[in-house]
């Protein structure tokens, strides 16, 4: 099959890999017919993240059918699917707890280390294990590109507007206005704050969170001076930092109320945190973070799509390419150029 395989720092290539096949009786391939360029792939294409095997192929964004079944599986053949970037088995701790993404059998698609892991979803088929508590069903009525972001960007918005605690009366701030910080600016004004600011640097990206509902606030021009003048010199009650870098976990600090919340749902790759514990206490701050539990939100984001079928992806998906052109792909979404928000590729 063809897929988008890694080789190195800004290194990707398609080409043919193994066709993937059932190992297990849990197991389901899925014809890809969409698969997403994430800002986490980044982090492994630019080198920040580490530990990736040469050779693997990359995603965990992904819409497609299933073409094979294992036994335990009770979907069937032909049915279009949807899928969280985790796989997870539904009955551990974690998920009874509502956190599939710390599933104790659950993996991360398109990571293998050394020599162990899961091939990901930028290719032509996808072997998914533990597909009957992983992969959900997309209701007719939606498109596949609005399915496709319930995997990951969408529900990765609500989950820090939800760790956050997002409510009526709140000033919050997004950093970061990529896929992930639009469907955050989306997710808080669903909840009815009273002002969501947000920042970044690239203008296109702000234009769009003004469109979703944001006043935006371009980065390099003083964002505590717009966060005050708009909680009267207090600072944000709620911070969504959507990039993972240590200028942003800075940041968020700086504006954040006393009393405050960070959800910090960027992936951070730097060794520590970029304010002291002291500043922490002297916020009385509320910090949380983590992967999106992606699984327990998409059932809601499609119900809600077959609804109404015009969702994020309208806004968000800049670009829907072949995957044969893959590599073209990240070298733009990596690039923020041709205003490039969110690329989409087609097996
Ligand atoms: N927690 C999760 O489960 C989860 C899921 C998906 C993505 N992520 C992570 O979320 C982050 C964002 O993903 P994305 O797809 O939107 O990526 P992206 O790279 O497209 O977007 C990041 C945006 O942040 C902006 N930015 C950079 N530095 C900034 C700063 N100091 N202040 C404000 N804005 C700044 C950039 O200009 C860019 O527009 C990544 O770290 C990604 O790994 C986490
Ligand atoms: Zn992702
Ligand atoms: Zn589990």
């Amino acid at each position: 099959v063809r897929a988008l395989v890694w080789y190195g720092i800004e290194e990707v290539r398609v080409q043919d890999v193994a066709e993937p096949r059932i190992a297990d009786p849990r197991d389901a391939l899925v014809e890809v017919e969409l698969a997403g360029v994430c800002g986490s792939d980044l982090h492994v294409y630019h080198g920040r993240e580490t530990g990736l095997d040469p050779g693997t192929v990359l995603g965990h964004e992904f819409v497609g059918r299933i073409v094979e079944a294992g036994a335990d599986v009770g979907l069937e053949a032909g049915t279009r699917v949807v899928g969280p970037f985790t796989t997870s088995c539904g009955a551990c701790f974690f998920c009874e707890r509502d956190l599939p993404s710390r599933c104790i059998r659950g993996r991360l698609l398109g990571w293998v280390q050394s020599g162990r892991g899961l091939q990901g979803a930028q290719a032509e088929r996808v072997r998914i294990p533990l597909a009957d508590t992983t992969l959900v069903p997309v209701p007719a009525a939606v498109p596949s590109r609005e399915a496709l972001l319930t995997g990951d960007v969408a529900a990765t918005g609500q989950f820090a507007a939800d760790l956050a605690g997002v409510g009526p009366s709140d000033v919050a701030v997004v950093l970061g206005c990529g896929p992930v910080g639009l469907s955050a600016v989306h997710a808080a004004c669903q909840r009815r704050a009273a002002a969501v600011l947000a920042v970044d640097a690239v203008p296109d990206r702000l234009a769009l969170a003004a469109r979703l509902g944001a006043q935006p606030v371009e980065l390099e021009q003083d964002p505590l001076a717009s966060v005050h003048a708009a909680t009267a010199g207090r600072g944000a009650d709620a911070v969504l930092e959507c990039v993972g870098s240590s200028a942003a976990g800075r940041l968020a600090l700086d504006l954040v109320r006393a009393g405050g919340t960070i959800a910090a749902v960027g992936v951070h790759t730097e060794p520590r945190f970029a304010f002291a514990p002291g500043e922490a206490y002297d916020k009385n701050l509320t910090y949380r973070a983590g992967r999106c539990p992606a699984r327990r939100y998409i059932e809601p984001l499609l119900a809600r799509l077959a609804a109404s079928p015009i969702g994020l992806a309208a806004t968000i998906v800049s670009h829907e390419i072949p995957l044969e052109e893959g590599r073209e792909g990240y070298a733009l979404f990596a690039g923020r150029r041709g205003a490039c928000t969110k690329v989409l590729l087609a097996p």
